[in-house]
């Protein structure tokens, strides 16, 4: 069945990051970790967090083995994908991969291919950087990412699991 995109996305454009939007990646990764705060009881986010996601993002960027794809509409930027490459202990291979940092397109872009578009860039990245293998971590009830990521070929492997001490089933009990 063919699919209609709801808005054109004749003013989108794609670029990769400058300095200059980290303010604003800043922002939406602070919404992305406050929309996964929505699903998952055990995620919460400290106070403060928009400013150590800006100082996380300055790091990645000045660090330089990190790339963001940015997409705008117009000026304004609507969504972001960002990974790493990352260095493992000597004893596992591959010795480099590549992370999938933060995934996030704007509530109101969402289903139009944004997203695919910024996945496909970043892993286009990753090739020219030599990487052949990347990891993207997702909570589990967060079946929208479970099902983007795997239409790209991620495939569930490890299990991370949590466990609240005493009984308790939440951070407030
Ligand atoms: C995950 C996320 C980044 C995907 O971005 P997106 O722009 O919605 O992605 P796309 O539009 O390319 O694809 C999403 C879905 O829309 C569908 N789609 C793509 N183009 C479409 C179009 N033109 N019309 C209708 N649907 C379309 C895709 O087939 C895909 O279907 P799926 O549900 O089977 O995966 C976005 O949904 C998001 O920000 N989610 C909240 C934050 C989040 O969970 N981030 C990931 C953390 S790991």
């Amino acid at each position: 069945m063919k699919r209609e995109t709801a808005q054109p996305l004749q003013n989108v454009s794609f670029r990769p990051w400058n300095r200059r939007d980290i303010h604003v990646l800043a922002r939406l990764a602070r919404e992305l970790y406050a929309y996964i705060e929505s699903i998952d009881p055990v995620w919460r986010t400290s106070p403060g967090a928009e400013e150590h996601l800006r100082g996380h993002l300055l790091d990645l960027f000045t660090a330089r083995h990190a790339m963001t794809y940015v997409a705008c509409d117009r000026q304004e930027i609507i969504g972001f994908i960002t990974g790493s490459i990352t260095q493992r202990p000597p004893v596992i291979l591959p010795h480099r991969d590549g992370l999938i940092d933060n995934a996030y397109v704007n509530a109101r872009w969402r289903k139009r291919g944004i997203g695919t578009r910024l996945c496909r860039m970043l892993l286009a990245w990753f090739t020219e950087q030599g990487v052949k293998e990347i990891r993207i971590h997702y909570q589990v009830s967060n079946q929208g990412a479970l099902r983007f990521w795997e239409r790209f070929g991620f495939r569930p492997w490890t299990t991370q699991a949590h466990l609240w001490l005493s009984g308790k089933s939440g951070p407030g009990t």
